[in-house]
């Protein structure tokens, strides 16, 4: 089964043929991060009008690199929610006109279900059941996967984001949107140890996460060392880094343990982050928890998770009518 994937939840335009669910054909993914440096946010009514400009030659040049004829296509994917909805319906409405251009059926797949799936694009997927860390911009959650469309969720942010609290700290500090990965660079220049946050939520026995407190420590940090942060900026985002990635950590092992699982999955745009991905597999290895992680280019939004999601839904016979709706908030 071929499948054309298609992705406009938040600010990345993107398309992906897959076959058979794993194959990675095309995968094409326009961001749209210098349209919302400026204001070191995402401002959806800039998304949804970038993306109306930029699906069209993002799907051409996602089928054009597959090689996949038009009349090969088995079907279309589609992101439904949540996200935003002047973006979600970018895509939404072009694949449901498409399809029904094409006479072929389409799905719509929930964004989330599209992430963790992302880690059978890999060569080394895990094996049912695991735990899946999902962290990204809109979702901090754990859930316990039983098969590829049975998800439990075990917690999840009572606030922020993991990725929402780098984004605003990198605000604060004048480093742009986004900025997980420009906290991440800028972090190996400096020492954890020199400037300690607290970690939120790390000895509760729940699951459930909270990163609004620490993204106000770092503020109120600020605040008092008016003059002198600005030579400090590599010491305070590795602090501040490394009080997310300390609970990130703790919660997904701890997790696993409960739930007497060998395998973890970590994903979503922040699971790109590399002291995160070094301290999960070093911390996991000591409890003989083995750890899957997508490429880079999977952890951040992309057309090929929605496409692989979407696989399993027409598999089991799940297709959408030409009435469905998109939907901005998620269920779990
Ligand atoms: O999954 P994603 O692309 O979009 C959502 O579904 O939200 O995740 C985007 C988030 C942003 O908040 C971004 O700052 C964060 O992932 N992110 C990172 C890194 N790369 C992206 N956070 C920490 N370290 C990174 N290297
Ligand atoms: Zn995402």
């Amino acid at each position: 089964m071929i499948i054309l994937g298609i992705e406009t939840s938040c600010d990345e335009t993107a398309a992906a043929v897959v076959a058979e669910g794993t194959k990675i054909l095309s995968s094409v993914v326009s961001s749209q991060a210098a349209v919302h440096h400026p204001y070191g946010g995402v401002v959806p009514e800039l998304a949804s009008r970038k993306h109306i400009e930029t699906i069209v030659p993002v799907v051409d040049q996602a089928l054009h690199s597959s090689a996949v004829a038009l009349k090969q296509l088995d079907a279309i994917a589609v992101t439904r929610g949540p996200g935003l909805v002047g973006a979600l319906l970018v895509g939404f409405c072009f694949a449901k006109s498409f399809a029904y251009a094409l006479d072929i059926p389409y799905v719509g797949v929930n964004h989330l279900e599209g992430h963790i799936n992302s880690v059978f694009l890999t060569d080394d997927p895990p094996p049912f059941p695991f735990v899946a860390l999902l962290a990204s911009g809109g979702h901090t959650s754990i859930y316990y996967v039983t098969s590829h469309t049975g998800f439990e969720l075990l917690g999840q942010t009572r606030d922020d984001a993991a990725g929402e609290a780098f984004d605003k700290v990198a605000k604060m500090l004048g480093l742009g949107y986004p900025g997980g990965s420009r906290i991440d660079q800028l972090a190996k220049e400096g020492n954890p140890e020199n400037i300690k946050f607290s970690r939120p939520y790390l000895n509760k026995s729940t699951f459930d996460f909270s990163f609004s407190g620490l993204k106000t420590a770092v503020w109120r940090y600020l605040q008092k060392n008016n003059d002198t942060y600005h030579d400090q900026i590599p010491d305070i985002v590795a602090g501040f880094q490394e009080a997310v990635v300390d609970v990130l950590c703790y919660k997904i092992i701890h997790a696993a343990l409960a739930k007497d699982c060998n395998h973890i999955a970590l994903v979503g745009g922040v699971a790109a982050n590399s002291r995160l991905r070094e301290k999960v597999r070093h911390d996991a290895k000591n409890d003989g928890i083995k750890v899957h992680i997508p490429s880079m280019a999977l952890c951040g939004d992309n057309a090929a998770m929605i496409a692989a999601m979407g696989y399993h839904y027409l598999k089991a016979g799940i297709v959408s009518g030409l009435s469905d709706d998109v939907f901005s908030r998620a269920r779990y």
